[in-house]
């Protein structure tokens, strides 16, 4: 079973750091998921399966607010993925982070509205079991084993990276006002976007470790004088991508074979585990690992 995923935001369309790609498509309670599976030569003795998944799906046909996050997050735990390394483009609040610079995110601030974005819905709601009432804590969201890693990736590519940023995270698919980039830069925002919450943090619900390389592709609305264009945002994508895969390609070689931090650790229940997560039809369905978790905090 692959156990590493790399989910490809704006511009990282092609799974072409990895071998043997094949495709293939997922069922899940939220729907159906295409993702593609292959082998990444540099990982451990013998290599190892990754899935790799567009977030925008093909062609960049999914606007922010219409991506299936459960289905897509559901799709990778169902195949046994643990460890996701995300990509995204984001504009920059800060005048340090400029176009062109990869940012390892560690914090986010949640300004998406209207969807869905957690597995947890109680029980009987959500159209189905609901699977429960679960409080999960996000006090350190991105997984800091997989922000070191991408640490040495840089370190041994070159590929120069700002160590910690916050994101902010907008329901899309407009830019922000100007308002807004100076209400978010008040808060602590370092750069934002529109598709991280809730990925990040349906990852977590399920026990899985994530890290974010975030592309500044652009200053913040009202920050140049300039107005936003998706074309800018792609163009410098496009003139940069290279950092990314370079930084991810290496990152997947040099994670240790075992995990070390507390991603998979920290799910907090509350009330009594729904009988359809017992009977398999919850988180717990893929591979048990949520009921492990719950164990773990009882
Ligand atoms: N705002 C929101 N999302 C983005 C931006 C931006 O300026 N640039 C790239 N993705």
């Amino acid at each position: 079973m692959p156990e590493l995923a790399v989910i490809g935001g704006t511009g990282v369309y092609e799974a072409g750091f990895l071998s043997g790609v094949k495709p293939h498509a997922l069922v899940t309670p939220y729907g159906t998921v295409e993702v593609q599976i292959g082998r990444h030569e540099g990982t451990g003795g013998g290599g190892a399966e990754v899935v790799f998944l567009t977030r925008h799906g093909i062609g960049h046909s999914v606007p922010p607010h219409r991506i299936n996050y459960r289905a897509n997050i559901w799709a990778l735990r169902a195949l046994g993925v643990k460890r996701i390394f995300a990509t995204g483009a984001v504009g920059s609040l800060q005048e340090r982070m400029a176009p062109g610079d990869c940012v390892l995110v560690s914090d986010f601030l949640d300004f998406a509205r209207e969807r869905p974005a957690t597995f947890f819905e109680g029980q009987g709601a959500g159209g189905g079991s609901g699977f429960g009432v679960v409080h999960t804590d996000v006090s350190e969201p991105y997984c800091p084993e997989l922000r070191r890693v991408l640490r040495q990736a840089s370190e041994a590519t070159g590929v120069a990276v700002h160590d910690g940023g916050c994101y902010v995270s907008t329901s899309g698919p407009r830019f922000e006002t100007p308002a807004e980039i100076r209400m978010f830069r008040r808060l602590g925002a370092d750069v934002v976007g529109m598709t991280n919450v809730p990925e990040v943090v349906l990852a977590r619900e399920l026990g899985m470790c994530y890290g974010l390389v975030a592309m500044v592709t652009n200053y913040a609305a009202g920050m140049t004088g300039n107005p936003l264009t998706h074309a800018e945002v792609v163009e410098t994508m496009a003139e940069n991508v290279r950092k990314i895969r370079a930084l991810v390609w290496r990152a997947l070689g040099l994670l240790p074979a075992e995990r070390s931090c507390l991603c998979g650790r920290n799910l907090i229940v509350v009330g009594e585990p729904p009988a359809a997560a017992s009977a398999g039809e919850g988180p717990d369905a893929p591979d048990g690992s949520v009921r492990e978790n719950r164990k773990q905090v009882e």
